[in-house]
């Protein structure tokens, strides 16, 4: 960090600990902290010069006795009015160049092949992680220095997934998928909070994010006491069994009724009227409850929609990527 931390200031002035932001503990968190200072240090500081001026502006030029009245100002000062604008626009340009960049480089990252893919399902008032190898739990694990991809989606309304020591926030969207890629970097317990306003219970939305020191702690978490088909992908089989999703998709390749499920997860379909669609998991939804909407080209338009929950959507969506 290239300035002073500002809480460090505070919390001798407070009396308080030392630091009022909570231990970093994502890849993310020190850029966006030198982001955050830099620009509370630049707003304290004209703060302070204005007040200073204005304070000091007050004593020189008040009403005296024996001071002429004054002469009329200009109604202009080129000059001046020239460096108020280009110190301020000078200023807010670095602000939002390292903003812009941190966002490209934190937030909006590109998606990793071999990062660590978990489910997110907020619901009144909780949170369910689906884990690889299908392990479900109301605590998020994840592995130090392993870049995770968290989707997310709602079964309800809008939450937001919020974990302090990350630095990083994603809202929650009902009828749609938000991702959050992050690499925590240091082991150990942290708190998850809701930070959208979901209801009464919303203050008590909370759950344990465990990041383990290293994959072979995260394994043995993952193997342990699981029972073998409590996963996703299995109650995504089970929901497409009990609706009949095989009597026009076949797993098999084979052409039928409607496009096959071998190998459709991330496929590019042809679709009818133009254009195209990558099968991801926003695609798979509105497939599931408007299939009239994107039709594959080649296929007669006789799906019916097939609303369901969310978790079994999931599951759904868990299902086609087993089916490669
Ligand atoms: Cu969920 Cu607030």
């Amino acid at each position: 960090m290239l300035l002073p931390p500002l809480d460090s200031l505070a919390g001798a002035l407070l009396g308080a600990a030392p630091s009022y932001l909570p231990a970093p503990a994502s890849s993310a968190a020190a850029e966006l902290d030198a982001l955050f200072w830099f620009v509370a240090w630049v707003c304290a500081f004209f703060l302070g010069l204005i007040i200073a001026l204005v304070i000091a502006f007050v004593l020189k030029y008040r009403r005296r006795a024996s001071r002429p009245e004054p002469e009329p100002s200009p109604d202009r000062a080129t000059g001046l009015e020239l460096l108020w604008t280009v110190i301020p626009l000078a200023i807010v340009i670095v602000m939002f160049a390292w903003s812009a960049q941190a966002y490209v480089k934190h937030v909006d990252r590109p998606s990793d092949p071999d990062a660590l893919q978990v489910q997110v399902l907020g619901r009144r008032w909780s949170w369910w992680f689906d884990h690889p190898t299908g392990k479900g739990s109301p605590e998020l694990h994840l592995v130090a220095g392993r870049t995770t991809e968290l989707v997310m989606s709602s079964a309800d309304v809008l939450h937001s997934f919020y974990v302090p020591e990350f630095r990083l926030k994603q809202d929650v969207v009902p009828g749609r998928f938000t991702r959050m890629t992050l690499t925590p970097t240091v082991a150990g317990t942290f708190q998850l909070l809701c930070t959208e306003y979901c209801g009464t219970r919303h203050s008590q939305m909370n759950a344990l994010v465990v990041v383990h020191p290293d994959q072979a702690s995260f394994d043995a978490w993952l193997r342990e006491g699981r029972a073998p088909d409590d996963t996703l992908a299995a109650l995504g089989q089970a929901v497409c069994l009990k609706r009949g999703c095989n009597a026009c998709h076949t797993v098999s390749g084979a052409r039928s009724v409607g496009p096959t499920f071998k190998g459709m997860w991330g496929r590019t379909e042809k679709l009818v009227g133009g254009g195209e669609a990558r099968v991801d998991e926003a695609y798979v939804r509105e497939s599931l409850l408007q299939p009239k909407v994107k039709l594959v080209e080649g296929f007669p338009p006789v799906m019916p929609p097939a609303p369901m929950e969310e978790r079994e959507l999931l599951g759904v969506i868990e299902y086609l990527k087993t089916l490669q």
